[in-house]
Order: structure tokens, then sequence, then C-alpha cells
């Protein structure tokens, strides 16, 4: 039952996201409910002809059991969520015909698409989404704070610091996150193993609901004399649409159905103006100085990247394109080679100079495309498939030093080797804001925590 209905709110949300992504990026009313989407979406679907609310006979029908043998055999119903918005663009559907074609859509895709890997991976997703309330009480106490004082609504960075924002004699580095914490560590890691600060610029990007909170925390705890930019997706214009129609269009399961998975591949439109960013995800910690990463010559290649197919961890390091791609459809191995190595996101140099020259953010598009029209057959979730496939030949091999993965599934990363490495990863589920997290690898995070601020005290945020 939970897989059918995280499957059915995925496909709505599918469908939402074609809906709203053609009026704004990052959605003008901010829903968190079935209820509420569906207010959005009912008087559109159904022509205008129910106000403001879901007509309770979409509910009704929704929730009636369907027969196992109910669909066999007809040839009415769509056989994909494109087929679906045509018919019901096409005629003049009533609330009961379109909640019944709904659910015999949904049931269907849900039928064609049970299969016990992607429940586990559905399952593995879910349960390290989930937000722990100290996370929930954290972003909710912010936002108040946010409302209260004006100390916490400063620009950021003030006005004086605007022209380093696109001044490329400066370190880049940006980050996406919808997490307070979690970001506070990147930031505090990475200013306090600089060696020179004041060269640090840190773009950070949240999402709508993210960005007083966010604002907030870096108001009252600010890193200077690092330069740190707060910003939220709807305020960065210049996204072309259809890239986020299609970004939004993958996100297909809970742990993405967030633009935030995205943001990557839109870098080179975001800061027309950098050369080079290096770009980190919000479950790393820095632990040493970061600019020799300007100094690599990155040989023309646009991504600099771990790899991650060799290496001492025979677990962590044996992913190759068969390890993301399912070879078993002919539009992978026609293109690909099974045993090419694959790479990790989390800690990336971007050129942006050289990724301007090339095809990557079309061909990540058109390959996005390509696996929605094959329902999730050519992969089946996350944002690494499709970069695998957008930077074939465009990734120039780091160090591994400057990456080093596995944290959040490798129990046995024991705590001397997690000190070797420049930046640490804890990809995977056992994030280390979580009581999952391993406890000797916690500490590498934790200690860039202050568990004496008053807002990570006041939420019972604890060292252990
Ligand atoms: C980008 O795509 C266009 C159209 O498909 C093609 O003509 C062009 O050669 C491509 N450019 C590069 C750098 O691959
Ligand atoms: C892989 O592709 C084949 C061929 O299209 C398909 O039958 C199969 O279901 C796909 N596997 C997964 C896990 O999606
Ligand atoms: C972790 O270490 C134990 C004991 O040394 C070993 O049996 C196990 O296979 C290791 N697990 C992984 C995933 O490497």
């Amino acid at each position: 039952m939970l897989f059918y209905s995280i499957l059915f709110f995925t496909f709505l949300l599918r469908f939402v996201f074609v809906m709203t992504a053609v009026d704004t990026i990052d959605g003008e009313t901010r829903c968190s409910t079935i209820g509420c989407l569906g207010k959005r979406l009912g008087p559109r679907i159904l022509g205008r002809r129910f106000e403001s609310s879901v007509p309770e006979v979409i509910y009704q029908v929704l929730e009636e059991p369907i027969g196992k043998d109910e669909l066999q055999g007809r040839s009415d119903i769509p056989q994909s969520l494109d087929e679906f918005m045509t018919e019901i663009k096409d005629i003049n559907i009533d609330a009961r015909t379109f909640a019944v074609k709904l659910r015999e859509m949904v049931t269907l895709l849900e039928e064609r698409t049970r299969n016990a890997k992607i429940q586990e991976y559905l399952y593995r997703h879910v349960a390290s989404s989930s937000i722990p309330k100290q996370l929930h009480c954290l972003t909710l106490r912010l936002a108040d704070e946010h409302s209260t004082n004006a100390a916490a609504r400063l620009q950021l960075p003030s006005a004086e610091f605007v022209p380093a924002l696109v001044d490329n004699s400066f370190f880049h580095f940006v980050l996406s996150s919808d997490n307070v914490l979690a970001a506070s560590v990147v930031a505090t890691s990475l200013v306090q193993n600089s060696l020179r600060p004041h060269n640090v610029v840190l773009h950070i990007i949240t999402d709508r609901k993210t960005y007083s909170p966010m604002q907030a925390w870096f108001s009252l705890h600010p890193l200077s004399p690092a330069i740190i930019e707060v910003k939220a997706l709807h305020h960065l214009i210049g996204l072309r649409r259809p890239n986020v129609i299609a970004a939004k269009l993958q996100a297909l399961s809970p742990k993405y159905n967030s633009v935030m998975n995205h943001i990557r591949i839109h870098l080179p439109e975001m800061f027309p103006s950098l050369n080079k960013v290096v770009f980190l995800d919000d479950d790393v910690v820095v632990q040493t100085d970061l600019s020799p990463l300007w100094d690599i010559d990155m040989k023309g290649k646009v991504n600099g990247a771990v790899e991650t197919c060799r290496g001492g961890d025979k677990f962590v390091m044996s992913k190759r394109f068969k390890s993301y791609l399912n070879f078993s459809h002919p539009l992978i191995s026609k293109n690909f080679n099974p045993n090419t190595c694959a790479w990790a996101y989390g800690m990336n140099i971007f050129d942006l100079e050289a990724w301007r020259k090339t095809n990557i953010s079309l061909t990540y598009h058109y390959w996005l495309e390509q696996n929605l029209k094959s329902d999730l057959s050519l992969w089946q979730l996350g944002t690494l498939p499709p970069g695998l496939i957008a930077f074939h030949g465009h990734v120039h091999v780091i160090d591994p030093f400057w990456h080093m993965l596995g944290f959040g599934y490798q129990e046995n990363t024991s705590s001397i080797y997690a000190k070797t490495a420049g930046v640490i990863h804890f990809n995977g589920r056992a994030k280390p804001w979580l009581e999952i997290a391993f406890p000797q690898l916690r500490p590498f995070w934790a200690k860039y925590v202050d568990f004496s601020d008053k807002f990570i005290k006041g939420c019972h945020i604890r060292a252990s």
C-alpha cells in the first residue's frame, strides 16, 4: 500500500509539475499536501468548473479498490503520462472520469513497474529522506527569527561584497541545499580549513521554503572574511524553462522531488560571468584547503571528478556504467560501454567556460526525456546516471584525495582512513544528521556544529 501511495504521489507530482512549471520556476504557492496541489490543479484540469477545492468524488474514486482483472485487455487506459495528459486536454472531462482514468493509469503503471529493485530503491530513499524533527525545528525557529529580528534578514552578501560574486579572481564554490544544518557544516568546514578565506565566495542556492531560515542562519553566523551568498531558486532568472520542466519531470521519487538535485546542470546559466566553480553536495565535509583545485590542469575537460571504479575500498570503488544504467536496453547498449569507469558527484570542479562550448546540458535533457518516454527503463533514480551520460568524454579524473566516498553506506570506513582525505562524502543512507549515522564517522561532521549555539541547543541537536 505504501508503494502504491508513493507511486501515486510521484505520478501526481509529475503531473503537477507539468502544470506549474509553465507558470513559475519554483511554484507560486507552497503546496505540501495533495489537497493543496489539488486546489491548484482542480480548476485547470476540470475546465474551471470547480473553483477552489478538490471535488470529493476524486478522493472517493481514488480510494476505491481496483480489481485485478478489471484492467485486463482494456485498450482505453492511457499507457503513459503523456497519453493521459493528451486525453484529458482533448476531451471535456468531468471529475469522476478524471479520477477513474488516473486511478487506472496509476494502477497500470504500478503493475508495469512493480519490480523488486525499484521497490527496494524507493523504500531506501524514503527511509533516508524523512526529516528528523530536530531539523524541522531548526528551520521553524530560524524562520521565526527571520520574521522578528532585522539582524536575521541581512542582504547576503552586503553591498560592498557584491562585485566579488562575479569576480573570477576569487575561489567560487556552489552549494545547493534545503538543509540549513548540513549547509552550515559544509560552509564552516570549507572556510575554517581555507588558507585564504578572504578569497572564498560560497554561493548557497536553496528553495523557496528554506530561503528565510537559510538567510537567517548565515546572517547570524557570518563566516567572514569569506563571502557567503544566499539565493533561492526563484531568484535565479535566466534558467531556461524547458530545462526546468524536464528537471521537474525527472522528479519521480520522494527523495528527488526537488529541483535542488538538478541544479548542477544549470550552472553555466546560473553563473554567466564565472569561469570555474567547485560544486559541493550538502553531505560533504571539507577537511583541507581547497584552493589547489584551481591549479589543476583540466586539459580542456569540463568536469573534474574522482573515479569510482578502482581504489583501496573494493566495496565503494566498484562502480562502472553498468552499475547505474540498464544495458539490457538497446538505447544504452548501443551508445555506451558497460565497463566504462563511473565517477562521483559531491565534489566536482566545473570549468564553465569549457562547458559553454559543449552540448552537455542539451544532452542531459535529451536523455531525461528518453528515460521518461521509456517509463524509466534506462535508469531508475537519481541525477548521476544522466550525468554520466551527459558528461561522457568531458570528465577529467582528479586525485582520490579530493573526494572520499561512501561514508553513508560503508560501515567499515575507519576514522584513521577518514582523516586522510581532503573532502569526505556521506553519500548513502547514513547521513551524519540522522540517528543511523555510523558512530565512528559522525564526529568528522559533528566537529563543525556548535552545539552550544542557541538555535542548535534549542532544537535538542546533540553531539551524539
Ligand atoms: C551541438 O549540437 C548541434 C546540433 O545537434 C551540433 O550541430 C553541434 O555540432 C554540437 N556541438 C558540439 C560542440 O558538440
Ligand atoms: C531494462 O531494459 C529492458 C529492455 O527495454 C527492460 O525490459 C527492463 O525492464 C529494463 N530493466 C529495468 C530494471 O528497468
Ligand atoms: C566489513 O568488515 C567485515 C569484517 O572485517 C567484513 O566481513 C565485511 O565484508 C566488510 N564489509 C564491507 C561492505 O566491506
